[in-house]
């Protein structure tokens, strides 16, 4: 990239959660290949951040690439409206196999946070056509993200989520505390009173309950206990609310079950994906449910789901998709995560003896260190290039899931180049 195409993104292209008043750098990266990203002047980074959780498979993946040129040479898009096609059929085959039952009704969109809409929509019209359209709020907890799309906003997080400057314009939902018991910690019932009170005040108009299973990314990397998944679906059967689980980030292997909700052994009754399912490649997500819910959902006058993105089940999407999900069918991605999370807990622990960390948490292929105060986004993206790594914090979180191709050594060079960073703060 030239000085000009630079000069010209600067003042021209907005990039995610940036000011366009004083933009921080931008790096040029010219190609990827498996978990490297080379950038314009020829270094090559080890990525920690698997492009925000997508690209499981590595990049420039020979499978995935030959799925998207023999899509792409027979058919890129098709509308989807009164018409299908085998890449849609095909990814949503795995999809429905790969997830618990009775989950087999797949809406195909285009991103996470449309996922989230269409889940949220669901679970409106289902008690619309239930007779009961009082049941319209949302429960959630505090901590969570779900998108930047206004209903999705509106179950993030209160105080990150954005939620003052949009104060007036997202529907206001309902949210309690959220779990404070860790993952490896010690269950203790007390930790789902506040979310028990919330129901019990709440239920007669909560449409669903929606959260992250087991690990509450952007909202701030928690990893709670599988118990108070537990806890949540009880809960929901108890008061007839639907439960939602919103696995765009933590699915496809990521926390080291294939689902997060199998650690909990539970089943949602609505499902978000999206991110890894096309292994990084483009944005598609899926929003799944079961028979009798989404039987319920056309039963309203409108007799139909009321969504439809033109993009909807766009064959270059669902081909490279349905590869990737053969990829992770053939199971390698389990012992990878296995091995990424015993090295990980083994090199990341003893940061913890660092001054400025206050916690360190590792859970299948994902580490975290949570600083005692927020970085210097600039200086510290600068220090991580000089490693030769690619980490993208935010907030008092710096915090890496790599691809699940990472080679043992390469995985060091990424703990070790963190470690230095954090060390020289
Ligand atoms: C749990 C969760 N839900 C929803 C989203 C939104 O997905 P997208 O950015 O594809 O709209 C994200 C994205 O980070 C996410 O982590």
């Amino acid at each position: 990239m030239t000085p000009s195409d630079l000069a010209f993104d600067k003042q021209h292209i907005w990039h995610p959660y940036t000011s366009l008043i004083s933009p921080l750098p931008c790096i040029p990266v010219v190609s990827a290949q498996g978990v490297e990203i080379t950038l314009s002047d020829g270094r090559k980074l080890i990525d920690g951040m698997s492009s925000w959780w997508s690209t499981i498979h590595g990049y420039n993946h020979p499978r995935l690439n030959k799925a998207a040129k023999d899509q792409i040479d027979s058919m890129a898009h098709v509308m989807f409206g009164g018409i299908t096609h085998p890449s849609a059929v095909a990814m949503c085959r795995k999809l429905i196999a790969m997830t618990a039952d009775p989950l087999d009704r797949v809406f195909i969109s285009d991103s996470g946070s449309v996922a989230v809409e269409v889940a949220l929509k669901m679970a409106i019209q289902y008690w619309v056509a239930k007779g009961k359209p009082d049941k319209k709020r949302m429960l959630t907890i505090e901590h969570g993200y779900h998108g930047d799309t206004f209903a999705a906003m509106s179950v993030c997080d209160p105080v990150n989520g954005m939620h003052e400057l949009f104060n007036g314009v997202i529907s206001q939902q309902l949210f309690a505390k959220a779990p404070q018991v860790g993952f490896y910690q010690p269950w203790d019932d007390a930790d789902v009173a506040p979310l028990e009170q919330l129901f019990a005040d709440h239920h007669h108009h909560a449409a669903a309950m929606i959260l992250e299973p087991i690990v509450q990314g952007a909202g701030g990397m928690r990893m709670y206990h599988p118990n108070y998944l537990k806890a949540v679906r009880k809960l929901c059967d108890k008061y007839d609310v639907l439960l939602i689980c919103d696995e765009i980030a933590t699915g496809f292997g990521r926390t080291g079950k294939l689902f997060a909700y199998e650690h909990s052994d539970i089943v949602p009754d609505i499902l978000c994906l999206g991110k890894a399912l096309t292994g990084g490649y483009m944005s598609l997500a899926a929003t799944i449910t079961t028979q009798a819910i989404g039987e319920m959902v056309c039963k309203t006058e409108a007799g139909v789901f009321m969504h439809g993105p033109t993009f909807m089940g766009n064959p270059l999407a669902c081909a490279v998709a349905a590869e990737s999900l053969s990829i992770l069918e053939q199971g390698d991605w389990q012992p990878q995560v296995m091995a990424i999370e015993a090295q990980l807990t083994h090199e990341l622990l003893p940061f913890k003896a660092l001054d400025n960390v206050k916690d360190v948490r590792v859970l299948g292929a994902i580490g975290v260190i949570e600083l005692h105060q927020p970085v210097d986004m600039e200086s510290i993206t600068a220090a991580f290039i000089e490693q030769g790594i690619w980490v993208r914090p935010f907030g008092k979180l710096v915090y890496i899931m790599p691809q699940y191709i990472i080679s043992e050594q390469q995985l060091t060079r990424l703990t070790t180049g963190i470690f230095k960073v954090i060390n020289s703060l």
